[in-house]
């Protein structure tokens, strides 16, 4: 085990926050059954103590600590995905904390799929809560260096160590499927796709719980840059820019052609045509764009697909919750 790895179980046990990289997006980490520690990730963010947390595990036999009368669904669903992107909502143990569960009688369990955060996990060798490494509502950190520009280091209540596992692979939230119910349900869609799990299950899951209160990431203002943002068709984004130039305004470009048009006053950032592409990329992207002062920023439309959901699902939630910086 590296001493850096170390050092981080370490500051866990004693009820200090870590950073670590996953998968999905960069996470804030406290013990999962010490609700002190837990306490500080909501200081430390900025978030409603009512929103829960996800508890993310060195592994599938660490389930029944954390969740009870776990359906057959659930390790089934685990054995194809996990290590990975999904994250189970299972009844939990009487023993996990109000601070994680948001005082619900359900539990968000995952195993992401970074070597650094399965290093840490098994290190520390239990529960390791931790939602995305940002300042409540603003866009999810996708490198370390994001992290710090969040959150910084050592501050009051604040992060005792953030650990560097280079840009995270998938770029988006894990897909959250409530397993509670008679049918399971799509509480926050992601890169496991609605598909991918019907396709374990046998029957697609239901979706229309994306509106539950209790996900704090399905409220409007999610995701979101403080720089105006729009969402526009491919020939809507030459004319957006040509608009903004005759205002003598600046303005940052997302999207997957190359410029057509040359100015000092655009910033064009071209992204994959691809779903996986895109999703790797487009928060780094919003958030450069969004520390440049720009008058607005306009992102290409992805297609409406199934494939495309939830990176459209998280670009919906940027738009509405733009501009307020
Ligand atoms: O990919 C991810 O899921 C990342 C990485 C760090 O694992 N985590 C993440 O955490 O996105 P956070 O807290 O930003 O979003 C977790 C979502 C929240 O919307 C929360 O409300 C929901 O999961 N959640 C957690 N426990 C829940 C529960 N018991 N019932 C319903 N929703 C739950
Ligand atoms: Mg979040």
């Amino acid at each position: 085990m590296s001493p850096e790895i170390e050092k981080a179980a370490a500051l866990l046990r004693q009820g200090e926050l870590v950073a670590f990289p996953t998968e999905t997006v960069y996470g804030l980490g406290a013990d999962a059954s010490n609700p002190e520690a837990v306490a500080k990730i909501f200081a430390a963010k900025g978030r409603p103590v009512d929103h829960p947390l996800i508890v993310h595990l060195p592994g599938v036999e660490h389930l029944d600590r954390w969740a009870r009368e776990i359906p057959e669904t659930a390790y089934a669903l685990a054995k194809a995905f996990w290590p990975g992107p999904l994250t189970l909502i299972l009844k939990r143990q009487p023993n996990v904390p109000d601070a994680v569960t948001g005082g619900q009688d359900t539990v968000g369990v995952r195993v992401p799929g970074h070597p650094l955060a399965l290093e840490l996990l098994k290190a520390f060798d239990g529960g390791v809560a931790a939602p995305s490494a940002n300042r409540f509502g603003h866009v999810s950190p996708t490198t370390a260096q994001h992290v710090h520009d969040e959150l910084g280091e050592r501050g009051n209540n604040s992060v005792a160590m953030v650990l560097d596992g280079g840009p995270c692979r998938v770029g988006i939230e894990s897909t959250i499927v409530d397993l509670t119910g008679p049918q399971s349900r799509i509480l926050r869609p992601g890169m496991i796709s609605a598909a991918d799990l019907g396709r374990v299950l046998g029957r697609a899951p239901g979706t229309g719980g994306e509106s539950a209160p209790r996900v704090s990431g399905s409220l409007e203002s999610h995701y979101a840059p403080s720089t105006d943002l729009a969402l526009l068709q491919p020939d809507v984004v030459i004319f957006a820019v040509r608009e903004a130039l005759a205002a003598d305004q600046r303005i940052g470009v997302i999207a997957p052609m190359a410029s057509p048009l040359s100015d000092e006053r655009i910033v064009w950032r071209q992204i994959s045509g691809e779903a996986a592409g895109f999703a790797h990329d487009i928060y780094a992207l919003l958030r450069e764009l969004d520390g440049l002062g720009l008058s607005r920023i306009v992102v290409q439309k992805p297609p409406q697909a199934e494939n495309w959901r939830a990176i459209n699902d998280r670009l919906q939630r940027a738009v509405a919750g733009s501009g307020a910086g």
